[in-house]
């Protein structure tokens, strides 16, 4: 399947491209749409050059700025920086392990302004520029299979991505009649500096169908599969990119088929 998103003419912005599954959006944006502008949006604006610099090596437009999603005034500025984006990879988040019965509404409240409200302020600004520009777009948020499921000691991050998702169904609602589609990608884990536990011990421990955990670029493929022509009928969808289902303790395919749509790319 060839996921081309270069039928718009606008900048793609990355937010959380420095690394890890945003950096892995970044290379296949590029691989599929050189001729566009891609802006890559980190906290961590350093390691996000040492990418573009890069990709601008193999004739990429790519340009970087540093965005703290805690901070809504620095998602305002980029957006109208840029105010010709046509598509949203919303990538970045923050992952803390609190002991649940300890966590602090200080510890609740950083993570929840990074992971929800940032995240929700960047997709409703870029929304409504489009709409404005009366121009079609698309926006593909990163979500977790802990947006569903619980998951220990993660009680703020759970909630943030299950209060993403819901937060951006919403906005969906109002933008997918003018042409602005919002869709999700949700991740089994992942090999990135997020994910914590050794990968064989994961394979060892999960029903894990397929014997591995995610690459980066699994997860990347199915972002721009909802930034391109090809999902251009797909709104307020998640794309599951995971191959196995612990927290329920599902054992079987079809059991797994019940309860989530699956989709191994
Ligand atoms: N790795 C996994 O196993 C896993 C599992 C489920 C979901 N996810 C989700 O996948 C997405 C990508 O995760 P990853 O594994 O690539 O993580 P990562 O930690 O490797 O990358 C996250 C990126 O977000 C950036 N970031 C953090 N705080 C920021 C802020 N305040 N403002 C702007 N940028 C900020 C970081 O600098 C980093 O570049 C996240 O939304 C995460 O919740 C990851």
């Amino acid at each position: 399947m060839s996921s081309r998103p270069d039928s718009c003419e606008g900048s793609i912005l990355i937010l959380g491209a420095a690394q890890g599954i945003g950096a892995a959006v970044a290379g296949k944006l590029a691989e599929t749409a050189v001729a566009r502008k891609l802006v890559l949006a980190d906290i961590n604006v350093e390691k996000a050059q040492a990418l573009a610099t890069d990709l601008q090596a193999s004739g990429v437009h790519a340009l970087t700025r540093r965005v703290d999603l805690g901070d809504t005034a620095t998602i305002a500025d980029l957006v109208e920086e840029f105010d010709d984006v046509d598509r949203l990879a919303l990538v970045a988040s923050i992952l803390e392990h609190h002991p649940t019965l300890d966590t602090t509404p200080e510890m609740f409240e950083r993570v929840m302004r990074v992971n929800m409200i940032g995240s929700f302020y960047a997709a409703q600004a870029v929304a409504r520029r489009l709409i404005q520009r009366q121009r079609e777009g698309a926006i593909c948020a990163v979500t977790s299979i802990g947006a569903r499921h619980p998951q220990r000691d993660l009680a703020a991050y759970c909630a943030s991505k299950a209060a993403l998702t819901s937060a951006l169904r919403v906005l969906g609602l109002s933008t997918s009649a003018h042409g602005v589609r919002i869709n999700f990608v949700a991740r089994g884990a992942t090999r990135t500096a997020m994910m914590r536990t050794d990968p064989q011990t994961l394979i060892r421990t999960l029903p894990i169908l397929i014997g591995r955990v995610n690459e980066p670029e699994d997860v990347a493929g199915a972002v721009v599969f909802m930034l391109s022509p090809e999902s251009r009928m797909i709104t307020l969808r998640e794309r599951a990119v995971r191959a196995m289902s612990a927290a329920c303790g599902i054992r079987s395919v079809a059991q797994i088929n019940q309860t989530f749509e699956l989709y191994v790319l």
